[in-house]
């Protein structure tokens, strides 16, 4: 289940390496490059302008802006509106919410450590984490002691996502931290990748145990200061203090065709796997250092960023030339011979992606303020930009807008998406009947790690529901205790449709976003309800776990 709107990190594995996830058999590859276009010509033509209120109207983004840095010169731009109740533009010192781009940042908080080794000698690459932090424990007594900061960073820790944890609980890092040991994992260490939020914000920990400052301390005083990014944050109240502007943060909802405000709803406690709010100007300072491997990284530091730790895919799927790779916080592409390091950012209300291309000394950020809208904006101006770098004619380029609706359409979901959930269902008359009356499944359902989810048959009225072709007609609804979605304009609405004996599907909605999983309950011998088993993320419904909470 991915609540995308509500979960307040890039719910998306799908936005932070977009491309990978998916096949693309119906790509043209087009013919080998010609002539690259000129380095010192300003990228953003009439035409890129056209391009992007084309693609801000159809995939309903209120505004964004772009920055591009070529041959050492940055041009950029602004494009639509900040706030369309005020009318106010976006200007390329606007601020948006910037997802998982705050990786790259955490990990090159991490890098700095790992390359002071005056102050730091203990703490390097694989230096087991649990030898820096006695307090981090998983599961697995294997994966406590021989988990290292370069599988946290690389996503191949063994945990899933387990996004679920951080929703609707206040929590702290060191109760995020306390929280691991409950978690099950979907894989041995070092086996898959899997992204995994949480090992941001625990990287986020050991920055700001170790050094005693915040991560914005940190970050502000060792790497944004030195590179004069002086409009880049975590938290709005010092861009507030320092007279920034700030875009507020939209959402479509298909079902109505209304853009709501997200009221620059976010969550303080994943700051280290996102939050980071900064401009495309500032994301220009951020890009060129990278680009020319300027301190405060070190050589050794840039050298295990960009390094290649994770295996995202083993497969190689065109237009792409190689696999997907993972190193610190940037996924690692070859397109038509040319390195993309990128990274994408989704977060409640907004959609960023950094790309560099280091062979073109070329690099660029666009940040939005619609989260599954600039999923889709941020590929297909990327695609634009590369395109036209490695000189690609007009005529012969993939038809990235209907390449990118193609895969979009593939994940949307729909009764196709609830029927994979259980595909060897028995015909509709031979499903089971629920063992026990409805109301005997009402009660408030806990977790050590998870929140707390109340259950109850007295369901809401909806205009639509979202239930499953096969289904018994029974229904049950659920929601997190003491979440706090509600700033946010809209419900989340979970629908438990009952599919046959102890099974049914619980669908998640808000905002036009939508989601499945698998759910059983368990009975004991004198009939009561004792847990139900929930799979709250992918990796989990690969692998067929559940996270079991009983019955309080
Ligand atoms: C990059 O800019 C410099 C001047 O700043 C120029 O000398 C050089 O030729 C440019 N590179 C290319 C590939 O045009
Ligand atoms: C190493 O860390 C110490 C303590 O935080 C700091 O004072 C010093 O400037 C750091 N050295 C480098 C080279 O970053
Ligand atoms: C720094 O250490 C003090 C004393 O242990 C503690 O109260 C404070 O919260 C720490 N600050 C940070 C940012 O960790
Ligand atoms: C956008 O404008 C409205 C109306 O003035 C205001 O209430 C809201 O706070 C603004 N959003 C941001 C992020 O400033
Ligand atoms: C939303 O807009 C689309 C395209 O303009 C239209 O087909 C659809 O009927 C509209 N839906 C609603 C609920 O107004
Ligand atoms: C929800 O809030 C109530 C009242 O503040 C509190 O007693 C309860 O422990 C909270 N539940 C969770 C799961 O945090
Ligand atoms: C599945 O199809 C049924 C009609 O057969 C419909 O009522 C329901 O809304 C559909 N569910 C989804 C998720 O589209």
């Amino acid at each position: 289940m991915r609540l995308y709107s509500v979960l307040c990190v890039t719910a998306l594995a799908r936005a932070c390496l977009a491309l990978s996830d998916e096949p693309h058999e119906q790509i043209a590859l087009g013919q080998p490059f010609h002539e690259s276009e000129d380095v010192n010509v300003d990228p953003l033509t009439e035409a890129f302008n056209a391009k992007v209120a084309h693609v801000l109207k159809h995939y309903h983004v209120p505004g964004l802006a772009v920055s591009v840095v070529r041959n050492g010169t940055t041009y950029a731009k602004g494009y639509g509106l900040a706030n369309t109740t005020t009318s106010t533009p976006v200007t390329p010192d606007t601020l948006f919410f910037a997802g998982s781009t705050t990786k790259a940042h955490t990990a090159t908080a991490v890098s700095l450590l790992v390359a002071n080794n005056t102050h730091y000698p203990h703490i390097q690459w694989n230096t087991p984490l649990h030898t820096l932090l006695p307090e981090f424990i998983l599961s697995d007594p294997y994966a406590t002691t021989h988990l290292t900061l370069t599988d946290i960073l690389s996503h191949r820790s063994g945990l899933p996502r387990h996004d679920m944890v951080l929703f609707g609980q206040d929590l702290t890092l060191p109760a995020v931290v306390e929280k691991l040991k409950y978690l099950p994992m979907t894989e041995e260490i070092r086996t898959e990748f899997q992204y995994c939020n949480l090992m941001y914000v625990v990287a986020a920990h050991l920055i700001e145990k170790t050094t005693n400052q915040s991560l914005y301390e940190f970050l502000k005083e060792n790497l944004w200061s030195p590179l004069n990014m002086r409009s880049t944050y975590l938290d709005t109240a010092p861009a507030l203090a320092d007279k920034r502007e700030i875009s507020e943060g939209y959402f479509f909802n298909p079902s109505t065709n209304k853009t709501l405000a997200t009221n620059l709803e976010y969550s303080p406690v994943i700051r280290g796997a996102g939050n980071i709010l900064t401009s495309v100007n500032d994301y220009a300072k951020w890009v060129s250092a990278l680009l020319a491997r300027a301190p405060p990284i070190s050589e050794e530091g840039y050298a295990a960023l960009f390094g290649a730790h994770s295996i995202v895919a083993p497969v190689v799927k065109p237009p792409f030339s190689a696999p997907d790779l993972y190193g610190f916080g940037w996924a690692l592409q070859n397109y038509k011979g040319l390195q993309i390091i990128q990274h994408g950012g989704a977060q409640v209300g907004f959609g960023a992606f950094v790309v560099l291309l280091p062979e073109k000394e070329t690099g660029f950020a666009i940040l939005g303020n619609d989260m599954m809208g600039m999923n889709q904006v941020s590929l297909i101006l990327a695609f634009e930009i590369i395109d036209g770098l490695l000189g690609i004619k007009q005529e012969e380029r993939p038809d990235w807008e209907k390449i990118i609706d193609t895969l979009f359409a593939g994940l949307k979901f729909s009764n196709e998406t609830l029927a994979a959930l259980y595909p060897d269902l028995p015909d509709k008359d031979s499903l089971l009947p629920h063992p026990l009356a409805l109301d005997a499944y009402s009660g408030r359902y806990t977790h050590p790690a998870y929140p707390t989810l109340k259950i109850t048959a007295r369901c809401p009225e909806r205009d639509v529901l979202k239930n499953p072709e096969k289904w018994t007609g029974a229904r049950l609804c659920a929601s997190f205790e003491n979440s706090t979605s509600g700033s946010m304009s809209v419900d989340l609405a979970l629908d438990l449709f009952h599919v046959t004996g102890t099974f049914w599907t619980l669908v998640s909605s808000t905002a036009g976003m939508d989601a499945g999983a698998r759910v059983e309950f368990r009975i004991s011998a004198e009939g009561k309800v004792t847990e139900v088993g929930v799979e709250f993320d992918d990796m989990m419904q690969k692998k067929e776990q559940k996270i079991w909470l009983a019955r309080a």
